[in-house]
């Protein structure tokens, strides 16, 4: 069976959904451990109620971005994983760590990507009044959230036709219903790749053999 790794800093919401997605059998692969830089984060302890192994990280002992990204590097290949699932992993990646995984990384980020790169989406979103807007999950490259995007899911920000204090989403709440939309995407994109329907080459990405000209709307 395939093997996954996820790389988590926090809550791990999108984490239990491919728990969840896993005990019903629908993954295509198996969580074989689950890796935080954050000691605290919630999504270890999930990780452990699951039975899957959880190791924590921890980057601030690290002089370096450098020699964190090589321990963790290290840390990933014991597992041998043929996909590596970055959820709510919330630290830059070195060159080096994405050229020893390329191919084989996937990233979910909460905006419709090429918008809103980097923190504070939802908040962004909502100041510039967008009409749309959602989450987006890609392979990563170097440039920081800019890898080729394979799907994205989208809600709309505006409820009513014009905008008052009743029908105004508050920051919150967007969050929420975007986690919603994430845990349905993440998974399923996964099960894609690891039935072996998604590949990256050097120019884009190929789900069932064909150039994805643009994200698939999920
Ligand atoms: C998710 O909404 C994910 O899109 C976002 O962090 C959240 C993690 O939630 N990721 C980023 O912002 C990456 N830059 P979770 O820990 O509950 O899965």
């Amino acid at each position: 069976s395939k093997r996954l790794v996820i790389l988590i800093s926090g809550s791990g919401s999108n984490l239990q959904a491919f728990i969840e997605k896993q005990q019903q059998g629908s993954l295509g692969g198996t969580i074989v451990s689950v890796i935080s830089n954050n000691p605290e984060a919630y999504g270890l302890t999930r990780a452990r109620e699951a039975g899957i192994k959880a190791v924590s990280l921890d980057h601030k002992t690290h002089a370096s971005r450098e020699s964190f990204d090589k321990e963790l590097a290290e840390e990933i290949k014991k597992d041998q994983p043929d996909l590596i699932i970055l959820a709510g992993f919330m630290r830059i990646l070195t060159p080096e760590f994405v050229q020893t995984f390329r191919g084989k990384l996937l990233n979910i980020h909460p905006s419709l990507l090429p918008k809103y790169p980097g923190l504070h989406t939802h908040k962004k979103a909502l100041e510039n009044n967008d009409e749309f807007h959602g989450t987006s999950v890609h392979f990563v490259t170097e440039e920081l959230d800019g890898g080729p995007l394979i799907a994205q899911s989208q809600m709309r920000l505006i409820v009513g036709s014009e905008s008052n204090e009743e029908n105004e989403l508050n920051e919150q709440q967007v969050m929420q219903r975007i986690q919603k939309l994430e845990h349905r995407l993440y998974p399923e994109v996964a099960s894609w790749y690891l039935n072996n329907r998604l590949t990256m080459e050097k120019d884009g990405v190929y789900f069932d053999h064909k150039k994805l000209e643009r994200p698939i709307l999920f």
